[in-house]
């Protein structure tokens, strides 16, 4: 199993590219289902989740040709098969998008029940609700969640009574074929939802109130074929100016935006980072100064974002001052907060919140990644660790992170991949 070694004490500096978002990549595959035409995708990343999808939609028929130039063309013409097997939902959980683009256009669709995952439970019954209100017939039967309509899918009256984001994405591809007009109220906000909405209008869909938490969907009959680019990851972006602060660097992201990043930002800023921006860049310089703690509490878009938590625990670990980091999303997403602990950390949990009283520097440990976010975290402590640190379990990284040896390789660091 390979793992990534980090040799601490770098302090980060240059430049480096941002790849598309895994998060807007996931439900746009998913959402090239509701057509039969073809549509070219361009800015995928190359990650494990995002092969994970293509294996999947390939599995139903459908066909996909690389080009490293044009993007990736998808055509969903000759779907055979619309079931999505425990093999491929058991290593992504995001396999659930293909339930509301399968039943709105071909009435059926049996999808493993994801189980839960190292963060938490997490669910899928609001998924559930709302495409049973949309007409729905739903059972669960052998672990699969049998959805079946006869004809089309009803426009409907939806309000997600958690806000949800994978839940707001399915109901919202969903509704783009259903006859009639759906209304999603508490909709999620986040900017991969806007990403896949616009998206779905390039296919022809009729959706208003984008970007707000009430999303109106005329359905359409049939949509078109397109031609796509995904969206900058933001929480790439986050993770390398985390990284670059809690090293006291000076690093300038490309290709991305600052217009997603607002709550990020300003707890950088916070930390005593000058932060400047441009079109589609962001530098960050600590001026070589030690980052002061700060406070992170999660929420729903536009607050602080709960895929950026670990990699502030990890630099508050190590910055001056005592801070409460709050989880509020998921039940149990502190794990890397033990792992840090091993490392020197002074790192106590209460609850949902980790106490982090700053120590000047970490020690090298061999520590153990326990889900994408969390690994991301333990990279940044072993950047700012004295001695060789070893991140087993790295998988869970190569499922968002791409190219991450190399891109910290540009910036300075010494981070290499071992079996
Ligand atoms: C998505 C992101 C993930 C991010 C999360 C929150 C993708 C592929 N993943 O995950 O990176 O951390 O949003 O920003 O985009 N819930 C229910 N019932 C449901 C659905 C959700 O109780 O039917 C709960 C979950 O258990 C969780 C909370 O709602 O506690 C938020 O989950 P949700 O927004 O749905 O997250 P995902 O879409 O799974």
């Amino acid at each position: 199993m390979d793992k990534l070694e980090i040799t601490g004490g770098a302090c980060l500096s240059g430049e480096i590219r941002i790849s598309g978002s895994k998060n807007a990549a996931l439900p746009i595959l998913a959402g090239v289902l509701l057509s039969e035409e073809t549509i070219t995708l361009g800015n995928l990343p190359h990650l494990h989740d995002v092969t994970t999808m293509i294996a999947l939609l390939r599995t139903m028929g459908v066909e996909i040709t690389m080009d490293a130039e044009a993007g990736v063309e998808i055509n969903a013409g000759n779907v055979n098969n619309t079931t999505a097997p425990y093999d491929l939902v058991r290593t992504m959980r995001a396999s659930i998008l293909v339930l509301g683009p399968l039943v709105a256009r071909f009435g059926r669709a049996r999808v493993s029940f994801p189980g839960g995952c190292s963060i938490g439970s997490r669910p899928v019954d609001l998924h559930l609700k709302a495409l049973q209100a949309m007409g729905a017939e739903i059972t669960v039967t052998e672990g699969y969640i049998d959805a079946v309509c006869d004809g089309r899918l009803k426009g409907a009256h939806v309000l997600f009574e958690t806000v949800t984001v994978g839940g707001t994405e399915n109901i919202l591809m969903a509704a783009a074929l259903a006859d009639g007009t759906t209304i999603i109220e508490n909709a999620a906000r986040e900017p991969e939802i806007e990403d896949l909405a616009n998206f779905l209008l390039a296919m022809g869909a009729k959706i208003s109130g984008i970007g707000t938490s009430v999303l109106k969907v005329e359905g359409v009959e049939r949509l078109h074929g397109c031609r796509y680019r995904v969206m900058p990851d933001r929480i790439e972006t986050g993770t390398y100016l985390v990284a670059a602060a809690a090293t006291r660097g000076s690093i300038t992201v490309k290709d991305t935006s600052s217009s997603y990043l607002e709550a990020v930002l300003l707890k950088l800023e916070e930390a005593g980072a000058d932060i400047s921006v441009g079109e589609d860049w962001i530098k960050l310089d600590m001026h070589g100064r030690r980052p002061k703690s700060v406070n992170i509490k999660t929420a729903p878009y536009p607050a602080f974002p709960t895929d950026m938590q670990a990699q502030f625990t990890a630099m508050n670990a190590v910055s001056d001052g005592v801070s409460r980091v709050t989880e509020t999303i998921f039940e149990n997403r502190l794990m890397q907060t033990h792992e840090m602990n091993r490392m020197g950390a002074n790192i106590s949990i209460e609850g949902h919140t980790a106490i982090i009283t700053g120590t000047e520097k970490l020690q090298a440990a061999p520590v153990m990644a326990s889900d994408l976010r969390a690994s991301a975290a333990l990279v940044i402590a072993g950047l700012v660790a004295e001695g060789h640190t070893v991140v087993d379990r790295i998988y869970h990284i190569d499922r968002g992170y791409e190219c991450i040896e190399e891109k910290f390789q540009m910036l300075g660091a010494t981070v290499r991949r071992v079996s």
